[in-house]
């Protein structure tokens, strides 16, 4: 079923009618449509829509938020996928600025992780596996040798219970997941809890809470592919990217990275200062033939825990701005060398080589396998939190 529009409009108003997390004072969810008027002084919605059902049934939501400026994100319960995030570019026009579907039958069918909540482990695990306190655990593998971001079934295709909230000045979802002991052959259950927040300066906000029973690795993420053309069209090229981070950890043909951090200087991967994703990602550098293009994490300068510029990208054409910033010591750069024109999305987009990015931030790959890389274990008794801002802005 189409599940956006109208029809998505009145289902929206309709379940906001059976449910107060919806109806909230000040908020004006019944009275908006679809499609904003791009300049107009919006004001602030929340709506909870049906977005389908998995084969077996389940039936799954969508909730989207439009925060005062008339930034509009739209996620499901399904994998907390991003379904759509509108930002205005610098006449105040809004476009979508994520590659996605527009239902669910896309990400069922085949979908390279769209604008989904990564978990357990985010990016590789080596071989499959690793050892924990003295016990090996198999896990599956789904990348050739590796594990890639939490197995078969990881936490993009799971349904999380979902909480619409509003306050002042920002409103969004707490996603909930009880993931089993054992579930794709990690130890512990692990209760994990992502809070997505849209605030009225243009953030978009991710909170990671996780805690478990047994000793196990966790590393949480968000996959969402970018394109601040926000048109669906043309690739990202012409991006002007800059990261924070003096080094990088190369990988070897599988992808798992070697346990070195390397120096960015003097290579493509120096993003220091401002340069177009494009300039340099088709030079004759190892590490880019290895990842076919950029696909590697970024060791973020940092200094404390706090939240840190990871990265900014900026898109001449629109004057969209985007900027990272996290708790995370990486940043997974991935420039959608895997997109091949295959997969038709959103409004009949074709996505080609490399027209999303992506920025993952999170803890190195196959860290369970590198100790000294920074930790991802996780025991008993131990709370793992970890927050994300994208902010929103133009030039
Ligand atoms: C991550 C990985 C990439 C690729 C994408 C999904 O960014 O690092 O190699 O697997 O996810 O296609």
């Amino acid at each position: 079923m189409h599940t956006r529009g109208f029809s998505a409009t009145v289902l929206g108003v309709l379940a906001c009618l059976l449910s107060s997390a919806c109806s909230k004072p000040g908020s004006n969810d019944t009275a908006s449509s679809d499609t904003p008027s791009p300049t107009a002084e919006a004001s602030t919605t929340m709506t909870r829509s049906p977005f389908g059902s998995l084969p077996d049934g389940t039936a799954l939501e969508l909730y989207t938020f439009r925060n005062a400026s008339g930034m509009e994100v739209s996620v499901t319960n399904y994998g907390g996928i991003i379904t759509s995030l509108k930002v205005p570019d610098r006449n105040g026009a809004l476009g979508d600025v994520t590659l996605g579907y527009e239902s669910i039958d896309g990400y069922l069918k085949s979908s390279p992780y769209f604008g989904a909540l990564i978990g357990r482990y985010g990016n590789r695990i080596g071989n499959a596996q690793f050892t924990l306190d003295g016990t090996t655990y198999k896990l599956p593998a789904n990348d050739g040798p590796n594990t890639l971001h939490g197995g078969v079934k990881g936490f993009d295709k799971v349904v999380w219970n979902a909480e619409p909230f509003e306050r002042e000045g920002e409103r969004g979802v707490v996603f909930t997941y009880t993931s089993p002991d054992g579930e794709e052959g990690f130890p512990g259950t692990l209760q994990a809890r992502v809070t997505y927040t849209l605030t009225d300066n243009n953030e978009l906000a991710f909170d990671y809470h996780a805690t478990t029973d047994k000793p196990t690795v966790v590393n949480l993420t968000q996959h969402a592919y970018f394109n601040l053309a926000g048109d669906g069209s043309g690739d990202i090229l012409g991006h002007e990217l800059t990261i924070n981070a003096d080094r990088y950890t190369p990988v070897d043909k599988n992808l798992i990275p070697t346990g070195e951090l390397a120096s960015v200087a003097g290579t493509p991967f120096d993003f220091r200062t401002k340069n177009t994703i494009g300039a340099r990602i088709n030079d004759d550098h190892p590490q880019l033939k290895a990842g076919g293009g950029y696909d590697h994490n970024f060791v973020l300068n940092r200094s404390g825990d706090g939240l840190v510029l990871a990265a900014r990208v900026e898109e001449p054409k629109t004057g969209r701005v985007m900027e990272v910033h996290t708790t995370e010591p990486g940043l997974q750069f991935y420039s959608g060398n895997f997109l091949d024109g295959s997969i038709i999305g959103k409004q009949g987009h074709v996505y080609a080589h490399r027209t999303g990015f992506c920025l993952e931030t999170q803890h190195f790959p196959d860290s369970p396998n590198k100790p000294s890389f920074p930790s991802t274990t996780l025991r008993p008794g131990e709370e793992y939190t970890s927050r994300t801002v994208y902010t929103f802005s133009t030039m």
